[in-house]
């Protein structure tokens, strides 16, 4: 797929190609317990439902029209690792058995580090996971306390040294702006995961989504995360990962050569993608198709040999043009300029960003120079469009 020297992460190259890139995303809703902070699509205190959702997930599979051959598959949730080995192994058979999977196919699950020890490793590593993305968060055992999770910071050192073991390429996420959390404590956290050598690294500034308990914990007063406090520790975070050697390849992720997140690459490169489960989005030629959200639904559904979709919307031309443009301009490799591209830079709301060095056309790409800044060229984008100034049908 990449060839036999991996190019560089925040390659232009390898941005295009991950266009071609064909991915599936699988939702596992199961966890142990609710985050405070967490709005995906969870059920906690369930586990009694396991057996009956992975035979659920397989028929909605083998229901899926065929399709391509698979080079990148994704377990997200919820939690994949409160799945049994014997468990993931059928759901990666199934798809293997509908679609086919690549030689060099990346598979890849999420993992709370505390679910995860050598037996558990060796033995997803022989049903064929290829990569362990850990929810490692912070290593600072007070920060993990407040955040509500379930492990510390020794499960994630054992956890990465057990997925070296198997060979498993190793990604962390690490979230920052816990209210309480100090500069010290997150840079020692970035230490932290450095030193253990990983792969990949995710980084996300804490966000207090709607609806969640922390949302309502704020609501009644309590401390909110700061973002000037998220600023410092976003550049803080990218200055030493990038000394350690990793590239930034996308605004809140950094890997190093042959380590990108190829299901991740698809998705901000528009790439097709079906997806499986509770909640999950699929995109496949220019059609979106999303899943129901609650669980008893979802089974029901595909118990009575029905897909569980929930809605599924043909994108329009200029919708898919200003799609294309916000999720590639999240790359550090940018984006083609295209029509919607052009009518930015073309108009005077633009200007200011290339007076201040925020954007930058590097050989007929948009690239944004200062990623803590992506958003606000996306809103001025969406500007354009409430304006007129992109419309419809102009792409
Ligand atoms: C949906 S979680 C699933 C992974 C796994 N269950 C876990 O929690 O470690 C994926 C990642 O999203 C990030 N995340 C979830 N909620 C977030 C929030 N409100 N703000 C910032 N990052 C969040 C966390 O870093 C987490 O590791
Ligand atoms: S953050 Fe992860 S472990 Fe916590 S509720 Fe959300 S998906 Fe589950």
């Amino acid at each position: 797929m990449t060839g036999a020297t991996p190019l560089s992460p925040d390659d232009p190259r390898l941005a295009e190609l991950a266009a071609q890139w064909r991915s599936a995303y699988i939702h596992i809703p199961f966890c142990a317990s609710v985050c405070p902070y967490c709005d995906f699509a969870v059920v906690a205190g369930q586990d009694e439902l396991t057996d009956r959702y992975v035979t659920a997930l397989i028929s909605e599979i083998e229901m899926h029209p065929d399709w391509e051959t698979l080079d990148a598959v994704f377990l997200g949730g919820g939690t994949p690792s409160r799945l049994s080995p014997a468990l993931l192994q059928k759901v990666i058979d199934a798809l293997r058995n509908k679609f086919g999977l690549s030689s060099d196919a990346e598979v890849s699950m999420e993992v709370n580090p505390e679910d995860w020890d050598a037996a558990y490793a060796e033995d997803i590593a022989a049903g064929g996971i290829t990569r362990a993305s850990f929810g490692a968060q912070s290593f600072d055992d007070d920060i993990l306390e407040r955040l509500g999770r379930n492990h510390r910071a020794h499960h994630i050192t054992s956890a990465v040294e057990a997925a070296r073991q198997q060979g498993l390429s190793v990604s962390l996420d690490l979230m920052f702006g816990e209210p309480s959390e100090s500069i010290e404590s997150w840079a020692r956290s970035v230490g932290s995961a450095l030193d253990l050598g990983v792969a990949h690294l995710s980084m996300y500034a804490l966000t207090v989504e709607k609806g969640t308990e922390l949302s309502r914990l704020v609501l009644d007063g309590a401390e909110a995360p700061d973002e000037d406090d998220q600023a410092d520790k976003y550049e803080l975070a990218f200055e030493a990962v990038q000394a350690a050697g990793l590239v930034r390849y996308e605004v809140s992720n950094a890997a190093s050569p042959g380590h990108v997140c190829r299901y991740n690459m698809s998705v901000w490169a528009q790439g097709d993608y079906v997806s499986f489960g509770l909640g999950a989005h699929g995109h496949i030629g220019g059609v979106r198709r999303r899943n129901v959200r609650r669980l008893d639904r979802y089974l029901t559904e595909v118990e009575a040999d029905r897909r569980p979709t929930a809605g599924e919307d043909r994108i329009k031309e200029w919708a898919a043009e200003l799609e294309r443009l916000m999720l590639g301009l999240r790359r550090a490799a940018g984006v083609h300029m295209g029509v919607g591209g052009r009518t930015f830079v073309e108009a005077s709301e633009s200007a200011p960003f290339f007076e201040r060095e925020i954007i930058e056309i590097q050989d007929g790409r948009l690239v944004v120079l200062q990623p803590l800044l992506t958003d606000s060229v996306i809103r001025e984008i969406l500007g354009l469009v409430d304006a007129g100034q992109i419309e419809s049908g102009d792409c």
